[in-house]
């Protein structure tokens, strides 16, 4: 258990550093990878929200920066699971979120990091609903 737990994190920390590069192999990262980067209460998504409501703007946009770089990367991972087409548009749009998140914190728009949140937030029950195994 703390073995894999520890193959988890270097993976993960791997995962980090090549996020933002082309570096990331053809087959792309595990989608779980991704996931466990962004969401849960160490994930960026908290780390990036709690570092806005307590206006540290140089620390949201370290973290936002990091969502949208896994925005990127999930879009490169492989299906675990249903149809591949609905993955493709999914991911996509789990980007494109991420991406708004960023631009967002980039810009100190408390407004729009809050709206950004909310709709990234509420989406994902629709791809867990048809992609997680
Ligand atoms: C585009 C699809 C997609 C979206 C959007 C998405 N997820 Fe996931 N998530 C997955 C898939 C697929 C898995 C299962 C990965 C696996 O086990 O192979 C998963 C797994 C997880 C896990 C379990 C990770 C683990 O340790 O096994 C958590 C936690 C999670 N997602 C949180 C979130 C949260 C929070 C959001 C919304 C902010 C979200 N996800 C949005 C696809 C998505």
């Amino acid at each position: 258990m703390a073995r894999w737990f520890g193959a988890a994190a270097a993976a993960l920390a791997a995962l980090v550093m090549t996020l933002s590069g082309s570096m990331a192999d053809e087959k792309g990262p595990a989608a779980k990878d991704v996931m466990k980067a962004v969401a849960g209460k160490t994930g960026f998504c908290a780390k990036c929200a709690g570092a806005v409501k307590a206006a540290n703007w140089a620390e949201a946009q370290d973290y936002a920066k990091k969502m949208a770089d896994c925005g990127v990367a999930l879009t490169k991972a492989p299906c675990p699971k249903g149809d591949a087409k609905s993955w493709e548009t999914l991911t996509k749009r789990f980007c494109e979120q991420t991406a708004a998140v960023n631009k967002a914190a980039q810009a100190k728009d408390g407004e729009a990091f809050g709206a950004a949140l909310k709709t990234f937030t509420g989406s994902c029950k629709t791809c867990h609903d048809a992609h997680k195994k």
